[in-house]
């Protein structure tokens, strides 16, 4: 292999001869699939990010925006959106217009393309010749939080939701189960592990996941306090500010209070730790009082009119080093069912709190319950799962019209899954 090569981007083509990941149906003799590009370019999102920006939405954010060029010409939407890489770092020539592809996510191929067919390579050359180690959960969802929840270099704020863009939210098992995935679950290498963990797998995956995002997130609320618009709205709860207004006595938030808050300023956004603080609890409770400590003065700070950046700062930096500890011990314990089920009854049993504290909260707790009794049913073969089911699928029905969420109903049906469970 040349040293050259290493770091330098071949684009998605490169991967897509039938022998290689562009098989139609899987290769039953293999651990991989061989049918990645397939998945990808067929059934995968990412394959049309790029046509996003070409798209009305698109070209009237341009507009919005004052980008001067087009929204697919411009890099402020392309390093999220494609293959964005500068000339001197492709190998061989590719498309914009294929969007988001291999090397998005697996890293540069320069390094490992030739050596990675040959047999015996594993994937620990892989990695040292370039490649993202997606194996490793914590990496792995860092690196879908790059585009799901950004970074300095590329973001997405209020101005640009103002503009037309979706927010972003994430959620590593519902978000690769929607992907969907073109890897084999478990992998071989899990099957030496006790047979639980094959089957737990999404709540690792949830667990990790959540611990790792809330990190990247005390992380982002510290960039953006140093930034130049400051608070930074899409770091609040967008409910707070965006809610159907009707008569006072009608009011759901004037009748619950605004707790740690002055009536009328917006809080920080709690989905990130809220259902979190949950499995941590779980998981180790001393530690877990101190993250929800550390948490809580990050909000306290945040649910000022007006934060202070370098007390947002200091808050926050003290707080992400307990959540990424809590990662690192969520990616290699071992679950079983009544652990799943356990925190499910956590979840469920603080339903009002959780429901309360917004939409974007109910959207984790949902996301969350779904991950749990997936990974939970498989193992446990509950009786009643079908309702279970019809109860959750509920939940994401109430959130489909996020200025109308009803929390007191929200809460209600939380409720109702927990007692399903029971
Ligand atoms: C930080 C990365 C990031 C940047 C920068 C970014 N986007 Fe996006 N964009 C995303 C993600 C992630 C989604 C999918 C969100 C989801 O569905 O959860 C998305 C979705 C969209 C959608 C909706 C697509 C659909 O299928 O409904 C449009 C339109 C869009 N982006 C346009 C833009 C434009 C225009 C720009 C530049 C001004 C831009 N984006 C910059 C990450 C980004
Ligand atoms: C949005 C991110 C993303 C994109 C785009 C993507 N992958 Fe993946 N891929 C993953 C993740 C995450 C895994 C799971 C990692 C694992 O378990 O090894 C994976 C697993 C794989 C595996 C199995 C690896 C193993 O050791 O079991 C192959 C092969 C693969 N991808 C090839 C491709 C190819 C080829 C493309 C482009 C056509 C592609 N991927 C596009 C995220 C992505
Ligand atoms: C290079 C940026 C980038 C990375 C890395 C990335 N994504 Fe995305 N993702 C996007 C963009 C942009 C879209 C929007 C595509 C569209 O709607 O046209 C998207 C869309 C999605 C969607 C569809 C959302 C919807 O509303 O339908 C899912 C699911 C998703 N991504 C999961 C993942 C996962 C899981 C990972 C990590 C393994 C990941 N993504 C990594 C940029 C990225
Ligand atoms: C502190 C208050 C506040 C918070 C918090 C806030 N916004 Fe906004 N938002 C505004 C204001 C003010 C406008 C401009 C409204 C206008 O021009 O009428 C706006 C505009 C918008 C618009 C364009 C309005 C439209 O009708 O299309 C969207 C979409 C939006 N915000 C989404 C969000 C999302 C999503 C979040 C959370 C991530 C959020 N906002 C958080 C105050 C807020």
């Amino acid at each position: 292999m040349p040293a050259e090569a290493m770091g330098q981007y071949s684009g998605p083509g490169s991967c897509s001869a039938t022998s290689c990941h562009g098989s139609i149906r899987p290769r039953g003799d293999s651990r991989i699939l061989q049918t990645e590009y397939s998945t990808w370019v067929v059934k995968d999102k990412h394959s049309r990010a790029y046509l996003a920006l070409t798209g009305e939405v698109g070209e009237r954010m341009a507009r919005i925006l004052k980008l001067n060029t087009k929204a697919e010409e411009s890099p402020k939407c392309l390093v999220c959106h494609s293959l964005s890489v500068p000339a001197e770092k492709r190998a061989r020539t590719f498309e914009l217009s294929e969007g988001v592809s291999c090397e998005n996510c697996h890293g540069p191929a320069g390094g490992w393309l030739g050596g990675h067919t040959t047999r015996g390579w594993t994937h620990e050359q892989s990695v040292a010749a370039g490649m993202v180690d997606l194996r490793d959960l914590t990496h792995r969802t860092d690196k879908c939080l790059t585009c799901h929840l950004g970074t300095p270099d590329q973001f997405v704020d209020h101005e640009m939701i103002a503009g037309g863009h979706p927010d972003l939210y994430f959620e590593l098992d519902s978000f690769q189960a929607a992907m969907p995935l073109h890897w084999k679950v478990p992998r071989e290498s899990e099957a030496g592990k006790p047979a639980e963990d094959a089957a737990m797998l999404g709540m690792r995956q949830w667990g990790t996941g959540q611990a790792e995002q809330l990190r990247a997130e005390l992380e982002r609320v510290s960039w953006r306090a140093k930034g130049k618009v400051w608070p930074e709205y899409s770091e609040l709860d967008c409910f707070a500010c965006h809610h159907a207004l009707g008569p006072a006595a009608q009011s759901w938030r004037q009748e619950h209070g605004y707790s740690a808050r002055r009536a009328g300023d917006p809080p920080w956004q709690a989905s990130r730790y809220i259902v979190f603080l949950h499995l941590a609890e779980a998981v180790d409770p001393a530690a877990a009082q101190d993250l929800a400590a550390k948490v809580a003065k990050v909000q306290a700070e945040m649910n000022k009119l007006n934060p202070d950046p370098s007390a947002v700062v200091a808050a926050a930096g003290a707080a992400a080093p307990v959540a990424q500890q809590f990662g690192a011990k969520l990616q290699t314990m071992s679950y079983d069912p009544a652990m799943a089920k356990r925190v499910m009854l956590a979840i469920t049993g603080d339903a009002e709190k959780i429901s309360y504290s917004g939409e974007r909260c109910g959207e984790q707790a949902a996301m969350a319950l779904d991950s749990l009794y997936i990974a939970y049913s498989k193992e446990a073969k509950a009786g009643d799962a079908a309702d279970v089911r019809a109860a959750i699928n509920v939940l994401f029905q109430q959130l489909e019209n996020p200025s109308y969420y009803e929390p007191g109903a929200f809460s209600h049906q939380m409720e109702k899954v927990g007692s399903l469970i029971r």
